[in-house]
C-alpha cells in the first residue's frame, strides 16, 4: 500500500486587517461580544478584484516551492471553495494557468469549511490508484464577498485566505485514515440562496440579499461539536489509535468555543489544539489549510507526531484525517 503524504505547505493572507473595533462601527457589535463569543480579534480582508484563485495560486506557487517541484510536475490540482472565482469554470482551472501547470487535471471541491479535508482525501484516492503522483490541495476563500456587511449575526466571523499542500507518495508516515460524513437533510441551517439555478440572479434576489450567507449559528454549534467529535473517533478507530496517541489537532476555525467543546468531549488529554481563529476567523475551507500550513511552519509540528485535521461546514458535511508528520 502506498503511503501519501505532504511534500510542501503555503498559505497566503491578504494584507488588510478588519479589527473587532472597525467592525463596532460597521455594526451594532462589540469586541468584547466577538472575542467572548467567538474568539475573533481580527480578519484578513481581500483587495479590491482579488478572487479566490489569486490567493490559491500565492499559497500554491509557496507550496510548490517548498515541495522543489516545477508546476509542470503536478498531475491534479484541488481547489476546494464555496467562493470561487466564477458560477464555472472551476478556480483550479484559474489557478492551472497562473501557474502554468499544463499538465494537470482539475476540479473543484464544494464542501465548505470541510472541503480541504474533502480535498485531501479525494487526492489521496487518485495518487494510491496511481492515477497521479503530485497532486495540490488547496483550501481559497475571499468570504468577505459573500459577507452581509448589514448582519451582525454572520459579519463578524468570516474572513479570506488560502492555505495550500502538495500531496504525494512519502516513505514514512503521511495519511493513515480518514472519515468524511454528510448530513443533507439541513441545508437549510446554513447557505447562500440566490445566483443559482433554485434561485438565478433577479433583481428580487439581490433586494432580499440573497447573495449573501444565511446562517442559523446556533443551531449549527451543537451539531459542529457532535459531528466533529465523532469523525474524530471514527477516524482514529480506522487508524487503530486512541485519543492518547494524538499529538496535535488541528481543527476548522469557526469558533474557539466549538474547538474546546470537541477537545472536551473527546477528552484529548496529551495532545495541543492548535488555534489561529483569533487573527483571521472562519475562512471556511482554508482554515484547516492555512492552520495545519502554520502549525508546521511554527515548528510545532515534529516529525513522527500524529495529527488530527478536523472539520465542519455548510452542506452539512464534515470530515477527519489522520496524519503521521
Ligand atoms: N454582536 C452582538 N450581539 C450579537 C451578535 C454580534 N455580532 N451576533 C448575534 N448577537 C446577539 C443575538 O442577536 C442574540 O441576541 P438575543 O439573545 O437578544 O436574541 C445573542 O447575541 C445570542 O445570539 P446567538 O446566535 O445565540 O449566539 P451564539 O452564542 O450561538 O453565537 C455564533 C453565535 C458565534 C454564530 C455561534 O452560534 C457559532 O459559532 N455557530 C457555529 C457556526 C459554524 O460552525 N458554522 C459552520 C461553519 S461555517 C461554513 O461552513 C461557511
Amino acid at each position: 500500500m502506498k503511503r501519501i503524504g505532504i511534500l510542501g505547505l503555503g498559505k497566503y493572507l491578504p494584507e488588510k486587517v478588519l479589527t473587532n473595533a472597525e467592525l463596532e462601527k460597521m455594526v451594532d457589535t462589540s469586541d468584547e461580544w466577538i472575542l467572548t463569543r467567538t474568539g475573533i480579534k481580527e480578519r484578513r480582508i481581500a483587495g479590491q478584484g482579488q478572487a479566490a484563485s489569486d490567493l490559491a495560486t500565492k499559497a500554491a506557487r509557496q507550496a510548490l516551492k517548498e515541495a522543489g517541484l516545477k508546476p509542470t510536475e503536478v498531475d491534479m490540482i484541488i481547489v476546494a471553495t464555496i467562493t470561487g472565482d466564477m458560477q464555472f469554470p472551476a478556480t483550479a482551472c484559474f489557478v492551472q494557468a497562473n501557474l502554468g501547470a499544463k499538465n494537470a487535471f482539475c476540479f473543484d471541491i464544494s464542501a465548505a469549511c470541510a472541503g480541504f479535508i474533502y480535498g485531501l482525501v479525494t487526492a489521496q484516492q487518485f495518487i494510491t490508484q496511481g492515477e497521479c503522483n503530485y497532486a495540490l490541495v488547496i483550501g481559497s476563500e475571499v468570504l468577505s464577498t459573500v459577507t452581509d456587511w448589514q448582519d451582525r449575526s454572520t459579519c463578524v466571523l468570516f474572513g479570506d485566505g488560502a492555505g495550500a499542500v502538495v500531496l504525494g507518495e512519502v516513505k514514512s508516515g503521511g495519511i493513515l485514515s480518514s472519515y468524511l460524513g454528510c448530513d443533507g437533510t439541513k441545508t437549510g441551517l446554513l447557505n447562500l440562496p440566490g445566483g443559482g439555478s433554485r434561485n438565478p440572479t433577479s433583481q428580487k434576489t439581490v433586494e432580499q440579499r440573497m447573495h449573501y450567507i444565511k446562517m442559523q449559528g446556533n443551531e449549527l454549534f451543537k451539531i459542529a461539536v457532535m459531528s466533529m467529535a465523532e469523525a474524530a473517533q471514527i477516524a482514529l478507530k480506522r487508524a487503530g489509535l486512541k485519543c492518547a496517541d494524538v499529538q496535535w489537532i488541528i481543527p476548522h476555525q469557526a469558533n474557539l468555543r466549538i474547538i474546546d467543546a470537541v477537545a472536551k468531549r473527546l477528552g484529548f488529554v496529551n495532545a495541543k489544539v492548535y488555534v489561529n481563529i483569533e487573527r483571521y476567523g472562519n475562512m471556511s475551507s482554508a482554515s484547516t489549510a492555512i492552520a495545519l500550513v502554520e502549525a508546521v511552519q511554527e515548528g510545532l509540528v515534529k516529525k513522527g507526531d500524529i495529527v488530527l485535521l478536523d472539520a465542519f461546514g455548510a452542506g452539512l458535511v464534515w470530515g477527519a484525517v489522520i496524519m503521521e508528520w
